[in-house]
């Protein structure tokens, strides 16, 4: 049995998914702007990640922009047969490496061709919008506009299956109006809990969640309680991080992101991590002292 067998499976659209997987945002330069400093190195994470069985990777065309596909595509073109890449839309870049809104539909549609073309697909299996009425987190606001757009693409066979990223309960429930919701992608992670409530209620309905920064995106994860669980299981704190991410719900499905193969390694192996009741009760004061920060 494969290692990342004992993370679990879950369904993504019509494809079960590994819960491991991995966030391709990192391969791209610094600010995730520009190439990366080694692009040779970027490949080998990626055909590592695939090689030791991951068969979810998340990205965008506008990290780099237009980069880390280009990457992706050269690491690993033509794709295993299983290995579902989810994208999103609804950003640009600006010259300045600023991050901007790109919702309109002709923007959308000139999004989904760049990311077909960039990955070298006809189809995309999963595409995110991702919600650009607020930057750093969830704004209330109306999808209908954006989704309806993504959902005429769909029925032109460019998308399988549509997502949502950085969203309120209520955008998922008025989305799942115009057409189904396969995954929702938010701000998530064992010191950020703004989105218990809605991954119980995802959970209920079937719906695959996928935490952005499962181990604190660029400034990663760093707690006293933390560090003792993970001193206490001879394990690292991140691989902690992201085993209690796969104890907390089972409709959690988890894209760490790295540049490195060594933590690459490190961070799959977190599949094998049981995490016993007690570290869970201490991990649950982590999201409470960072809250008091
Ligand atoms: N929808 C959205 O708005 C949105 C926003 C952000 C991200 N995302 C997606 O979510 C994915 C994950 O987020 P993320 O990559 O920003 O953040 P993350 O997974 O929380 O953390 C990545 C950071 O942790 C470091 N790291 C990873 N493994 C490590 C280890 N074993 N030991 C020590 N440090 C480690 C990485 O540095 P090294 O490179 O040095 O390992 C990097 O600085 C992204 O790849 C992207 O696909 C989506």
């Amino acid at each position: 049995m494969n290692a990342l067998d004992q993370a679990g499976n879950y369904r993504l659209g019509n494809r079960d998914v590994c819960r491991l997987g991995y966030g391709a945002m990192q391969l791209a330069g610094p600010g995730v702007f520009g190439p990366p400093k080694d692009r040779a190195a970027a490949v080998a994470v990626l055909r590592a990640a695939v090689e030791s069985g991951v068969n979810h990777i998340d990205t965008s065309d506008f990290y780099g922009p237009h980069i880390t596909n280009q990457i992706i595509r050269e690491a690993l073109h033509p794709y295993r047969d299983g290995l579902v890449i989810v994208t999103k839309v609804g950003a640009r870049r600006g010259a300045d490496a600023s991050w901007l809104p790109a919702l309109s539909p002709a923007e959308l549609t000139q999004a989904v061709h760049d990311n077909l073309r960039h990955l070298g697909l006809d189809v995309l299996e999963v595409v995110n919008l991702r919600s650009m009425l607020g930057i750093h987190g969830p704004v209330e606001g109306s999808l209908e506009e954006p989704l309806s757009a993504l959902a005429e693409l769909q029925q032109r066979g460019l998308i399988r299956h549509i997502g949502l990223s950085n969203v309120t309960l209520r955008q998922v429930e008025d989305g799942r109006r115009i057409c189904d919701i396969a995954c929702v992608q938010n701000h998530y992670n064992l010191a950020h809990r703004s989105d218990d409530a809605l991954i119980d209620r995802l959970a209920r309905d079937g719906i695959a969640y996928a935490p952005f920064f499962p181990l604190g995106g660029f400034t990663p994860l760093q707690s006293t309680a933390l560090s003792a669980v993970a001193a206490e299981l001879g394990a690292t704190a991140m691989q902690v991080a992201l085993a209690w991410l796969l104890q907390r719900s089972p409709n959690i499905v988890l894209i760490p992101g790295t540049s490195s193969v060594e933590h690459l390694r490190q961070n799959l192996s977190a599949a094998r991590l049981k995490l016993p009741s007690q570290a869970l009760a201490t991990l649950d004061t982590v999201a409470a002292a960072a809250a008091s920060h």
